[in-house]
């Protein structure tokens, strides 16, 4: 082969080796990109929640407020402002991240929902932490001991002596709440009637529509105590599920029920609780809105 074919084709190979390493070059950064955002999108979605609710500043909360005295809305300083155990118990924890805190309202069967898809970093809203729902949510320790009830006519406490009265009735309860099984659990005869809030219920059984609603001790007594015409039965409902209240959290959050907990506990420890409970009852009676 001649000398200057020879040169040419080294050259020729040359280039051929320079491209090479190019395209190897743009690869090899290409992968190293594709590996910076996958770490990084992997290091935001193992953010514990308290960092996301440090990092925005707000911890917003889920609640529906129609369940005196844990969340209802009263005019304060002419303003609509929701007000109630559970708000002072949101706003304790909001101190304790150092961080504000702003109140989602909703429906009850929307209150988890929000948690789950990430609107809301927390619910407190007189939730049961029952099984069912700890496989989903995180859970705080528990704050309020509660126990389910059954309101009725106060003359037609003679007619609903026991579940089995109840046969082929009308019962109302909160959508979305554990009363929903309660419920059918042990009224297995009645028509169980869910409505979005327990004000309807209630209005339901004044009215005649329904024989009874079947909601919480605490909130029932507020019922009952301004509507001379109602009482709480004396049948005794069995619940499974342990009815206690807990704050609940997106699965994963460690850290933030850390905080909530310790929160919860020191108000616990102070009696604070039973007083929120109380003031907050006080307040709803003189209140017109719930
Ligand atoms: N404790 C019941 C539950 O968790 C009812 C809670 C209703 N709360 C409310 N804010 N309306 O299902």
């Amino acid at each position: 082969m001649h000398n200057n074919t020879l040169l040419y084709l080294h050259k020729l190979i040359n280039i051929e080796k320079r491209l090479i390493m190019k395209t190897w070059k743009k690869l090899l950064l290409g992968f190293a990109g594709i590996f910076a955002l996958t770490a990084l999108a992997a290091c935001s979605s193992s953010k514990d929640s308290l960092e996301k609710v440090q990092d925005k500043g707000t911890l917003t909360v889920a609640l529906n407020p129609h369940f005196a005295p844990f969340e209802f809305k009263t005019i304060q300083n002419g303003k609509d402002t929701i007000v109630g155990a559970d708000v002072e118990i949101a706003k304790a924890i909001a101190d304790e991240l150092g961080v504000k805190v702003k109140f989602s309202e909703m429906s009850f069967d929307n209150v988890l929902a929000n948690v789950q898809s990430g609107k809301a970093d927390i619910a407190i809203s007189g939730i049961s932490a029952t099984k069912e729902r700890q496989k989903i949510f995180d859970f705080s320790d528990t704050y309020y001991e509660s126990e389910t009830v059954l309101v009725v006519k106060k003359d037609a406490t003679g007619t609903y002596k026991q579940t089995g009265d109840f046969a082929k009735k009308s019962v109302a309860v909160q959508k979305g709440s554990i009363q929903e099984n309660i419920a059918k659990a042990n009224l297995s005869d009645a028509n169980v009637v869910s409505l979005a809030q327990p004000g309807e219920a209630i209005n339901e059984l004044k009215s005649g529509q329904v024989e009874g609603v079947v909601l919480e001790k605490a909130i029932a007594k507020g019922y009952v105590d301004q509507n001379s015409d109602l009482a709480v039965s004396d049948i005794t409902l069995k619940s499974d599920s342990k009815d206690a209240y807990a704050v609940a959290m997106p699965k994963g959050s460690d850290k933030l029920k850390e905080k909530v907990n310790k929160v919860i506990a020191k108000l616990k420890k102070e009696g604070k609780i039973d007083s929120y409970v109380q003031d907050a009852y006080t307040l709803s009676l003189k209140s017109s809105s719930k």
